[in-house]
């Protein structure tokens, strides 16, 4: 009976241990190519995403890690205007960061500062459907949303009105001060157009701006006065992209044959639901940068070629 507890403990010890070995060898799994930069400041650039020639595949996962600023900013494609703040490879995800649309009246009747910011990505990149909403925030307000999925043009929008801050929701955005609605799959450009109904007469003391944007949906909260105060003092809030390998309407049994397919040992390729292209991920019991030559590694490979 001892013994057997003694082997049991045992067992449960060298468990642990597997497990502290595993945990240490994640943390080292390779994200970028060899001798190639894999921190813009304190993002993590994985593979397929590159901030150097030869880095990155293709010039849509071009990453410029401008160093102007400090810290640095990190933007997507040569070109680009959005701001990359985060990078999932598990999803083909991107967090980026995104302008949000207002106006104001400085007095009553009299209109100031507004702008209707436009987001046009490159073809791998969509706005992602199930991680975002487009939500209006203001006491005399309508938003309208305009994107293109292809050719096909969505519009879609919402409303909020109200005569008193006693009114606003407290705890939700749901119709009283913030309103919010669904985004469409696929859109790969939007605009955004703010206008009032009565020029914010009436509301002007508690509500002089309104405010509408894309933002991820764990990222927001809408809490009355305390929403209307801090949005006036954003200017960018977070939202989620989606990307993919190639733009093509691309199965994966199509994609494996081609010179080009670009998922490594050890993972497989999946079609996304919501997109054109395919993504990669490691097999099950596999982890590390699926994109990334010998990137998956099993737990068990870690654990004997690290000579232990
Ligand atoms: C990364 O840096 C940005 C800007 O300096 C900061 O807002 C953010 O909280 C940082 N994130 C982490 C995980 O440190
Ligand atoms: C990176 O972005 C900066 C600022 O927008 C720009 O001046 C620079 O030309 C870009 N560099 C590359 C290689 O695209
Ligand atoms: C960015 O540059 C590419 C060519 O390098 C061009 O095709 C594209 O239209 C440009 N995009 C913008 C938004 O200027
Ligand atoms: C980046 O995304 C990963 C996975 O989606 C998440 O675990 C992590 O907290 C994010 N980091 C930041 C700084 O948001
Ligand atoms: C969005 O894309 C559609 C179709 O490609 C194009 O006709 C439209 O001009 C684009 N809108 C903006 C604001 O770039
Ligand atoms: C709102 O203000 C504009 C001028 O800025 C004026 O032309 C318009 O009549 C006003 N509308 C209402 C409903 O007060
Ligand atoms: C709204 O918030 C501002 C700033 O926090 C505060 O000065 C003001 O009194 C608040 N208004 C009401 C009616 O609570
Ligand atoms: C909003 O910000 C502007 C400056 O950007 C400031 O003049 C104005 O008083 C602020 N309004 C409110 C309601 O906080
Ligand atoms: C992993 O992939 C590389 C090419 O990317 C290949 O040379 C190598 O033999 C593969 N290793 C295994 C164990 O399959």
């Amino acid at each position: 009976m001892a013994a057997l507890q003694g082997i049991l403990l045992i067992i449960q010890l060298s468990f642990v241990i597997i497990r502290v070995l595993i945990v240490s060898t994640t943390a080292a799994a390779p994200q970028a190519l060899p001798n190639c930069p894999d921190k813009c400041g304190n993002l993590t650039v994985p593979y397929p995403f590159g901030m150097a020639e030869g880095c990155y595949q293709g010039n849509d996962f071009f990453v410029n890690c401008s160093q102007a600023t400090d810290p640095p900013i990190a933007y997507l494609t040569k070109n680009g205007t959005v701001i990359i703040t985060n990078i999932s490879l598990a999803e083909g995800e991107l967090q980026i960061s995104d302008f949000i649309a207002r106006y104001c009246y400085s007095t009553s009747a009299l209109r100031t500062r507004r702008n209707s910011p436009v987001l046009r990505l490159p073809s791998p990149y969509i706005i992602s459907d199930t991680k975002n909403k487009f939500i209006a925030v203001g006491c005399d307000t309508y938003a309208i949303f305009k994107g293109f999925q292809g050719t096909e043009q969505s519009i879609t929008g919402c409303m909020s009105v109200c005569n008193s801050l006693k009114s606003v929701d407290q705890n939700s955005c749901s119709g009283v001060g913030c309103g919010q609605t669904n985004i469409p799959s696929g859109l790969h450009n939007r605009t955004m157009t703010l206008d009032s109904y009565s020029n914010h007469s009436g509301i002007w003391d508690f509500n002089p701006c309104s405010f509408a944007f894309i933002v991820e949906e764990t990222q927001f909260k809408f809490s009355g006065n305390t929403s209307f105060q801090q949005l006036n003092s954003t200017t960018r809030l977070p939202m989620v992209l989606n990307w993919a390998i190639g733009d093509e309407p691309d199965p994966c049994d199509v994609a494996k044959k081609r010179q080009d397919f670009v998922c490594q040992n050890y993972s497989k390729c999946v079609n996304p639901t919501n997109r054109n292209g395919y993504i990669c991920q490691c097999l099950d019991g596999y982890e590390g940068n699926p994109y990334h030559p010998n990137g998956c590694h099993g737990d068990l490979f870690k654990y004997t070629t690290n000579g232990k």
